[in-house]
């Protein structure tokens, strides 16, 4: 009776990686309990997830090294992983919520989110790509567009071209405070970036010492018609979070990322941490902080929790 702040399942949002083949499960070694869906067993997957009352899943491709290229020509594929996953997903399971990320790193071949000219990310010419990708997963069915690249002007441009292809129905969860973040490993190797990345995305990304920056990248991008904003990394960045909930009181979004996710389940590999606890922990702190909602690579396994708590 004196709880302050409640989990439920509709709170989650499960981040899936996507391959190529059929029938495919493919470990990820540093997000232990994390596969590699080929689409066939994602729209299973997105099956049971919706039935525990997840409204909505993330997807991430694991392109064929073969065609990432200098352009990212891959992710203007209308038949590309994401958009064919995205079309089973929405024949299986038409009521589940499909988020799918705009940048540029599953498809470029030196794994940055953007153009690099002569070394250097080029904001205008990646900006133009991005709005072009989000289009074509829109037309695949994509119900949450999310940003998650960083230029500057994104939004606004994604937002217009949506708009004029008649897709103003499709929402933007930006991810406005992303932080320039050690937490991303074990995500780069699910996505199969990590060994092509050359040097660093501070450039771009948020640095880690600063809270005000966070508030105005977070102010521009509802200027520029986010519907949602999403924090990045989650934990280590609490206060953002709160921030961010109570001077701009958007649907805020959290992003429990793989690095997290990586020592949770370590520590309760050795033995040193309990594992159920420490998420559900974990994924409460989120709320309380502010957080309308989380993406975690837990959801399944809480979802399935907070099930069993309430049939006990
Ligand atoms: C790519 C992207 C990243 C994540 C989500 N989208 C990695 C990065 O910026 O290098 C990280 C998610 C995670 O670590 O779980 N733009």
């Amino acid at each position: 009776m004196v709880a302050e702040t409640r989990l439920s399942p509709d709170n989650l949002i499960w981040p899936i990686f996507v391959c190529e083949g059929a029938n495919q499960r493919q470990p990820i070694p540093s997000m232990p309990g994390v596969d590699r869906l080929s689409v066939d067993l994602v729209a299973e997957a997105v099956t049971h997830a919706k039935d525990l009352g997840i409204p909505a899943i993330a997807l991430f491709p694991n392109t064929d090294p073969a065609l990432r290229n200098a352009e990212a020509s891959e992710a203007l594929n209308p038949g590309n992983l994401i958009n064919r996953a995205t079309r089973a997903i929405k024949q299986a399971v038409p009521d589940i919520g499909i988020m799918c990320d705009v940048a540029l790193d599953p498809y470029t071949d030196h794994g940055h989110d953007g153009l690099l000219i002569d070394g250097t990310i080029d904001n205008d010419a990646t900006v133009d790509i991005l709005a072009a990708q989000a289009l074509v997963q829109a037309q695949a069915g994509c119900d949450i567009i999310a940003p998650s690249d960083m230029m500057d002007g994104r939004v606004g441009a994604i937002r217009q071209h949506l708009d004029q292809h008649g897709f103003s129905d499709v929402q933007i969860m930006a991810y406005a405070a992303k932080y320039a973040s050690a937490f991303y490993g074990p995500f780069r190797d699910a996505v199969g970036s990590s060994s092509t990345l050359i040097g660093d995305k501070r450039t771009y990304q948020l640095n880690p010492s600063n809270s005000d920056e966070a508030m105005r990248e977070v102010a521009l991008d509802i200027a520029e018609g986010a519907d949602m904003v999403m924090v990045k990394p989650g934990m280590p960045y609490l206060d953002i979070v709160r921030r961010v909930k109570t001077e701009f009181g958007a649907p805020t979004f959290v992003y429990q990322v793989s690095g997290e996710y990586a020592m949770i389940c370590a520590a309760a590999q050795n033995g040193w941490l309990e594992r159920q606890q420490v998420m559900m922990e974990s994924l409460l702190a989120f709320r309380r902080a502010g957080a309308n909602g989380i993406l975690t690579y837990f959801a399944v396994e809480a979802a399935e929790l907070l099930q069993q708590l309430n049939s006990a």
